[in-house]
């Protein structure tokens, strides 16, 4: 997305040493996991994992903040801090743990104002809240869109399809996983509140459908429905390559209606069939 910051208190030099401190930490939370630790082979318990989505969580938010107003460096702090404790702490406590960590850290920094300090701590408190975003302010509003938004999309998608591997699934069950990841988009959608994240989102689930398509039109035997365990019929294989009876199956798989998030199901076509793609551009000169 390329954010050009407006103006920062924060020098470059600063957050890169702010970064390399999130990295360590989340190094040295997972240390002595080789031996032993249910999740130590899942690639998401890992520190380079865990620093990439942090990495895209402050590329999101701070993309969010600048456009809806917020306070940047606040947003792009939180957004840096917010899960420096999610290799070592239970997921229920890993935000207040993760605060607690942030203000000790940022407490040895020169010429932070408490304030900041408060705020930025807040918002990584806050940010497993699972209320409705209005409840928050801006800055944590902002951090936690951002958070949902790198679970979607085409990220979520890889994400999910990793985890099929290692959970030694075929990839005749890759249909119910990207089912799932539009399941989720379609959720995130409904929760997010700004401008902003409502288009990011819409762009996002776009791209999941386009590949949900690609895939059961390039994969005849791929189950359709994730209800119902697949058993191949060459008479069904011939209806699924037709490309008209895509968004019925991933209908019947989710139980929803595939275009009501849409909101301009008219113009956004898969560029696979027509080479128009208006949300990209949308999204791009914002
Ligand atoms: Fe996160």
């Amino acid at each position: 997305m390329g954010v050009k910051i407006k103006e920062s208190a924060i020098s470059d030099t600063e957050f890169e040493r702010m970064q390399q401190f999130v990295y360590d930490y989340l190094a040295a939370s997972v240390e002595g996991d080789e031996d032993g630790g249910r999740m130590r082979w899942y690639p998401w318990h890992s520190a380079e994992y865990r620093f990439n989505h942090i990495q895209n969580v402050i590329e999101i938010a701070t993309t969010i903040a600048d456009r809806e107003g917020a306070a940047i460096d606040v947003v792009r702090v939180s957004a840096l801090f917010h899960d420096i404790s999610k290799l070592e702490a239970n997921q229920e406590v890993h935000a207040e743990e993760g605060a607690r960590v942030t203000r000790e850290y940022l407490q040895t920094c020169d010429n932070l104002p408490q304030s900041f300090i408060d705020e930025v701590c807040q918002s990584v408190a806050e940010h497993s809240y699972q209320g409705p975003l209005s409840d928050t302010s801006l800055e944590t509003q902002s951090l936690i869109e951002a958070d949902i938004l790198d679970k979607i999309g085409a990220n979520g998608t890889v994400l999910i399809l990793l985890r099929m591997g290692y959970e030694s699934r075929t990839h005749t069950d890759a249909a119910e996983m990207v089912d799932r990841v539009l399941e989720r988009g379609r959720n995130a959608k409904e929760r997010v509140v700004s401008d902003t994240a409502e288009s990011i989102a819409y762009q996002r689930l776009k791209r999941v459908k386009w590949f949900r398509e690609w895939l059961e039109s390039e994969v005849p035997a791929m189950s359709t429905d994730a209800n119902i365990e697949f058993t191949p019929d060459p008479t069904k294989a011939d209806a699924h390559t037709t490309h008209g009876d895509i968004d019925s199956n991933i209908s019947v798989a989710t139980g929803t209606d595939t275009d009501s998030t849409d909101t301009n199901t008219d113009t956004d076509t898969n560029p696979d069939t027509n080479n128009t793609n208006p949300v990209d551009t949308h999204i791009s000169d914002r």
